[in-house]
């Protein structure tokens, strides 16, 4: 941080050649005194007339030490706590500026310089800033002496919201233990101090909430509306007729199904997410865990003409874990692999220990031979209710939850989760978790394959 600090040296430069001159004048006027005395009073001892005023030019020589060693002591302490407010003003990570009554720049750190490359000391805070209403807040404050807020985004490079506190400060009055405006490095006049809020990420969260309870009630409403609408078509036109009810009845069927499906899913993303930073602390074989999924998804593949392959090593793969959400995510990859690859016949799950960088891990792989995803919606997979084809996924019985859960589940256990795929080819689902290091010294013989 730079500073202006001139002005503050010549105040205290002229206050020592002041004192210095003081001390001068009241020696030669003690001599000339004595000198007097000594004309009018006869017999004055020699040695008092020279002692005198070499004694007043020591006196005064000390109290000019002491003076100047109090002003280098103030110096020092305001030079330490001048230290300290940079280094407190290059730790806050929010841009602050600080403008004079003519809103030229005065102080800036680091963070502001990184937001505004084009801020220099002693230069007009619009040569930087290029926001009407930042500006207009600057002189506001000014004008007025109160403090003002607002809010400006940027859109290039990319697009933030920022909250600008602007207060004003008057070091004359502000400045803490008054007397240190003595050899203060600032000039006493009005200042104003920017301060500078990245509101991107709370925006953004707040849109992300909006849209969700946007994007449930109308997941809800579809199915409810057909529910009501079947309703009133059982107890009005279709009263006696036994074959529509059959038929109405099965559909309320389904639509209820769909609403209780939902609202599990949202239930265990609520429970996942309130989880979130708790690390599952269980021994789990995975290889176990798929096996028993498997087994309960063997009728959904054979009702679709899946065949599901699936290989896992002889020994445990142990992580560690939770029984039930490790289920969920095994459920989901492979229920989407069967319903949405039902075209390539066939699905691959595998589990197997491997090393990585991040030291050994265990991997849960489901790939299918399905028409596969396009790159463009791969990274958005796992938001929620995020799908490729909303209609297909509807009528699948799809939540668009599933791979959000996923997300959400492999987070919690400290893993990764990747999603590969050619448009044509299929896709590849797989979830990396940490592997149980205590089992890889229990068993040494368990190594990567
Ligand atoms: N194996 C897959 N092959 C092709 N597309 C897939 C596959 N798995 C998931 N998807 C796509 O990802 C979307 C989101 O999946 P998911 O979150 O499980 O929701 P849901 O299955 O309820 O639609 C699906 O709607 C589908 O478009
Ligand atoms: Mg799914």
């Amino acid at each position: 941080m730079e500073r202006q600090d001139e002005d503050g040296e010549e105040a205290g430069g002229a206050r020592d050649r002041a004192s210095r001159r003081a001390v001068a004048s009241g020696a030669l006027i003690a001599t000339g005194l004595l000198f007097l005395v000594a004309a009018a009073t006869e017999g004055v001892n020699f040695w008092l007339v020279v002692a005198i005023p070499v004694a007043v030019a020591a006196a005064a020589i000390a109290v000019g030490e002491r003076v100047q060693a109090r002003r280098v002591k103030k110096l020092v302490a305001a030079g330490r706590r001048l230290a300290i407010v940079e280094a407190l003003l290059a730790n806050i990570p929010d841009p602050v500026v600080m403008v004079d009554r003519r809103a030229i720049v005065r102080e800036v750190n680091g963070a502001a310089r990184e937001l505004l490359p084009g801020l220099r000391l002693g230069h007009p805070l619009s040569f930087a800033l290029r926001a009407p209403q930042v500006l207009d807040g600057v002189e506001e404050a000014l004008r007025t002496g109160e403090r003002v807020r607002i809010e400006y985004a940027e859109r290039v490079p990319t697009e933030r919201v920022f909250e600008v506190l602007i207060g004003p400060l008057d070091l004359e009055t502000d400045r803490p233990g008054g007397d240190a405006v003595e050899v203060g490095p600032l000039p006493r006049e009005q200042s104003l101090v920017l301060y500078f809020r990245d509101l991107t990420s709370a925006r953004r969260l707040e849109t992300m909430r909006v849209d969700f309870v946007a994007n449930v009630s109308h997941e809800l409403r579809t199915p409810l509306s057909s529910l009501l609408g079947f309703v009133e078509t059982l107890q009005g036109p279709a009263r006696n007729d036994a074959a529509a009810r059959e038929r109405f009845l099965e559909i309320m069927r389904v639509q209820a199904q769909r609403m209780s499906r939902l609202i599990d899913d949202l239930l265990s993303l609520s429970r996942i997410e309130l989880r979130a930073h708790v690390a599952p602390q269980t021994p789990l074989d995975v290889g176990a865990v798929t096996r028993q999924m498997l087994d309960t998804l063997a009728p959904l593949a054979r009702e679709r003409g899946v065949e599901i392959v699936f290989e896992a090593p002889p020994q445990p793969a142990l992580i560690a874990g939770e029984r039930d959400e490790l289920l969920r995510v095994v459920e989901n990859l492979v229920e989407n692999a069967v319903k949405y690859g039902d075209g390539g016949g066939r699905v691959e799950v595998g589990v197997a220990r491997r090393p990585s960088e991040a030291g050994e891990i265990v991997r849960l792989a489901v790939r299918d031979y399905g028409p596969g995803i396009a790159p463009e919606h791969v990274p958005r997979l796992t938001e929620r209710f995020y799908r490729v084809d909303v209609a297909a996924s509807r009528e699948k019985g799809g939540t668009g939850l599933g791979l959000a859960i996923v997300k959400h589940i492999v987070a919690r256990h400290r893993g990764r989760l990747t999603i590969e795929s050619t448009p044509g080819e299929g896709a590849l689902f797989a979830a990396d978790f940490p592997a149980l290091a205590a089992e890889a010294a229990r068993t040494p013989a368990v190594s990567a394959e």
